[in-house]
């Protein structure tokens, strides 16, 4: 069985998935950070973290790289998980009830839940849209190759969805502090039965019965 060493555990993510999860949180801050100091005048004292001015508008494509590289990896490990199947949309049409902790009746989720793959593939949208953006205005390699037309457009969009990336992250956040259980799944790598059965009731039978790996 997947049991951790504590018999009613589950591993829900291995040590690598963590640490990969992890500098992209790490990275997705850092990046949020200097964004927003070389985005308003009022918010520029945040440039001191990054050694000023010049360091962060260096900096901050490169942390914007490492970000987007670094999910490209988690994705690759996740995506096939993140499929829809038929019982998502009846979790769509009932995502009242999962706000308001009255879930029971509804089709058991896979080892992700329909708002969890929504969010997984607005990710790549959000990033893919912040990365070609990005690198049109990334004025040390790239803007020379573009007309000022293109570079303007790429700046608001380059804006727009940092915020929506923001966010995004913010929803996510707030689930993982409001179901109870699910930090100590990306922090120890461990969930209990009872989260299992609980949240992701298809992926607690496929790993129980040994249909599958453990992750
Ligand atoms: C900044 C603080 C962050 C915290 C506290 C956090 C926390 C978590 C937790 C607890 C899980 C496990 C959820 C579960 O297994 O059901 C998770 C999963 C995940 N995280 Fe994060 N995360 C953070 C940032 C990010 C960022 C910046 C990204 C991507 C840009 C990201 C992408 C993901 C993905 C794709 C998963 C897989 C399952 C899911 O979508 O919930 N996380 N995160």
């Amino acid at each position: 069985m997947s049991a951790g060493k504590h018999p009613h555990t589950i591993e829900r993510y291995r040590v690598s998935t963590r640490i990969n999860h992890w500098i992209v949180a790490i990275s997705f801050v850092l990046a949020v950070l200097s964004g927003m100091s070389l985005f308003h005048p009022a918010l520029f004292p945040l440039s001191a973290i990054f050694g000023g001015g010049p360091w962060t508008r260096i900096l901050h494509p490169f942390i914007g790289l490492l970000m987007v590289v670094a999910f490209v990896l988690l994705a690759l490990r996740m995506w096939r998980d993140n499929l829809f199947v038929a019982n998502d949309r009846v979790w769509m049409r009932n995502v009242r009830k999962v706000l308001d902790n009255d879930d029971e009746d509804l089709p058991p989720a896979g080892r992700f839940n329909a708002g969890q793959k929504v969010l997984f593939w607005a990710l790549i949208v959000f990033l893919l849209a912040l990365l070609l953006s990005g690198l049109v205005i990334w004025r040390a390699y790239f803007s020379a190759f573009f007309p000022i037309g293109v570079l303007r457009l790429s700046s608001v969009v380059h804006a727009l969805f940092g915020l929506l990336l923001a966010c995004a992250i913010i929803v996510h956040v707030y689930a993982a502090f409001w179901v109870k259980g699910s930090l100590g799944a990306m922090t120890e790598g461990k969930v209990t039965y009872g989260w299992a059965y609980r949240h992701h009731r298809q992926w607690f039978r496929d790993v129980i019965s040994g249909r599958r790996a453990p992750d």
